[in-house]
């Protein structure tokens, strides 16, 4: 079965049942908390909290949707056999009020998990011929807030003939979706599996979660379902993995074509990144530092960076753009405008060879001396000549780059920010003062070194206050003197000695273990979905540095949003005391913290 065959019996499976064919959006959502579009709900959001009416938009509450999608949170992870940063996504709609629920039920009013499930199930096994033996299922096992989906359990196990055996139950991270960016719709999830793949979420939208993750039951609920287009057809073509499907193949062949000897990794960046390069640049995205041009940059920068790794010297890029052009066009008219996409991205090759070509020249020439790259020529490479880490690390073979670590580059760069910093500071008249951000002040590079540990301790205390005073304790302010750091936090009553020796004793627990301090820059909506600790008051920009202590960023102690700068090691700190706690204002306290 074609692709083009898949994309066609989709539509008309749901068109069948009443639902309205809508057009994908762009890459580019309207919702200005979300970089890029990742999933087909996204443009109908406001049809799902009844903002708008379906009917009058689509005359039906039924949508059915194949849109472009983009995620880049597993970009690094391109190369291996599943991971996409562009892909399209099948989907089938919901909103407003429940009708029937009957699958039968060929109208245009609002459906829900029956006939969401029936459908999914149907259009499986049904339409695309799948063996139901090859078929699992998973639901909601629900927690303390949002309770066991017992229906979609029911509807599988009793209805649909699915045995106990074969279908899983999972938490919040598994089976649980959205919302997408600050706020919105979210819900329950049931997945369908085709032989242990998952291809199909279904999510049942009952609930809108705020900005502060407070959950709110919507008026009506709604259904989302998303089914990856590159897997569902790897799946029914039989591929071992998405590259082998007719989808990608042709490109992937003629990568081999034109690069022949390149190695399996490199041929498939260069599939999904030319493919993810032309999308973005059809819908006007180009290439820059920031938000989505950023990520534009990156997927072309990242492919250069590949041909000079892999010694590819024919110019591969203006064929691969025709030939995802003539793929998609007749689907995305945009793509076609392949003249223009080739421009943005020569142009793009040329600031990238003006700019790191050098590095990268004295980058090849460690190479063949066989010097070992470490982090500190690494931050070298970066500061002189803007090769970024990632870059660098791909570029150096494994046996040069044992001792290349992220840790230390980015020690480096902390020290080179304080110098650079500092020397700002100077050049600039800061009377003296060598380093003020608002909330550190230093006047010499004895000062900085004492309140660059303050300030550290300053994110450990505000973990140790959550940890114990719990999660209503968020920062109010924050200002550190040489003296002191000075912490004020939302907490309604005085601290009880106990309390306050208890955060002591964390604090100096941290501070004893040593534990390493870093940062990873991050899209902001991504830092906030970690839990990384932050200020509300302040707004801060689409990428965000999250400095946090520990020897990994999953498991870290303290993960906070900041600019730093920070300790190497928390054992640089010393010892850690709480000089004073008081009231500032109703249900705001003031924490003074010395080291020694
Ligand atoms: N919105 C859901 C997803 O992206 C269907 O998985």
């Amino acid at each position: 079965m074609t692709s083009e065959q898949i994309r066609k019996l989709f539509f008309e499976f749901f068109k069948e049942r009443g639902h309205a064919i809508a057009p994908s959006s762009p890459l580019i959502p309207d919702d200005p908390s979300v970089l890029l579009t990742t999933a087909g709900m996204q443009q109908f959001k406001r049809y799902f909290t009844g903002e708008l009416n379906p009917i009058n938009d689509f005359g039906s509450q039924r949508t059915t949707s194949i849109q472009k999608c983009f995620r880049t949170s597993d970009i690094e992870e391109v190369g291996d056999e599943t991971h996409l940063t562009f892909f399209e996504m099948m989907g089938n709609f919901s909103f407003g009020p429940v009708g029937t629920d009957d699958p039968k039920d060929r109208g245009v009013g609002g459906y829900f998990k029956r006939s969401a499930i029936y459908w999914g199930y149907e259009f499986i096994t049904g339409v695309l011929g799948v063996d139901p033996k090859r078929i699992t299922a998973s639901i909601f096992k629900g927690d303390t807030e949002v309770p066991r989906d017992e229906i979609s359990y029911r509807i599988w196990n009793e209805e649909l003939g699915l045995p106990e055996g074969r279908i899983m139950e999972s938490d919040r991270k598994d089976n649980f979706w959205g919302p997408t960016g600050n706020e919105g719709p979210c819900g329950p999830t049931s997945e369908i599996y085709v032989d242990g793949v998952e291809v199909w979420n279904l999510v049942f939208n009952e609930y809108y979660q705020h900005a502060d993750k407070r959950l709110e039951k919507l008026e009506s609920p709604g259904v989302d379902t998303g089914m990856g287009f590159e897997r569902l057809v790897a799946v029914m073509q039989g591929a071992r993995n998405v590259f082998e499907t007719d989808l990608l193949r042709p490109v992937t062949d003629r990568v081999y074509e034109l690069a022949p000897g390149l190695s399996e990794r490199a041929a498939r960046i260069f599939t999904d990144h030319v493919r993810a390069a032309v999308f973005l640049v059809a819908d006007w995205v180009r290439p820059s530092n920031k938000g989505a041009g950023y990520i534009l940059r990156r997927h072309i920068r990242r492919m250069l960076a590949y041909k000079i790794k892999e010694d590819v010297h024919v110019d591969l890029l203006p064929e691969l753009v025709e030939m995802v052009g003539k793929k998609y066009g007749g689907i995305y008219p945009g793509v076609s405008r392949s003249e223009e996409i080739i421009a943005v991205l020569e142009d793009e090759r040329s600031r990238f060879e003006k700019a790191v070509g050098q590095g990268i020249l004295e980058l090849e020439s460690y190479k063949e001396k066989g010097k070992k790259i470490d982090g500190q020529i690494a931050f070298h490479l970066y500061e002189t000549f803007g090769l970024p880490f990632e870059l660098i690390k791909e570029l150096v073979p494994k046996e040069l780059a044992k001792d290349l670590s992220k840790e230390e580059f980015e020690g480096e760069f902390v020290k080179h920010q304080e110098v650079s910093r500092a020397g700002q500071e100077r050049k600039f008249g800061g009377h003296g003062l060598i380093l003020d951000t608002g909330e550190l002040k230093a006047g010499n590079p004895e000062e900085l070194q004492k309140v660059t540990r303050l300030h550290t301790a300053t994110h450990l205390l505000h973990q140790a206050l959550r940890d114990v005073l719990g999660m209503t304790v968020g920062q109010m302010g924050s200002d550190i003197t040489v003296e002191r750091t000075r912490f004020d936090f939302s907490f309604p009553r005085k601290l009880t000695p106990e309390e306050v020796r208890g955060v002591e004793e964390i604090v100096n627990k941290k501070i004893k273990e040593d534990l390493p301090v870093s940062y990873t820059e991050m899209l902001k909506g991504e830092a906030e979905k970690t839990g990384a600790l932050h200020f509300f008051k302040l707004k801060y920009p689409e990428k965000v540095k999250v400095y946090f202590v520990g020897k990994s960023f999953d498991a870290a102690y303290s993960k906070e949003f900041c600019g730093g700068p920070h300790v190497t090691h928390t054992g640089e700190i010393g010892k850690f005391r709480v000089a004073k706690e008081e009231a500032v204002a109703a249900g705001v306290r003031r924490i003074r913290g010395v080291v020694e």
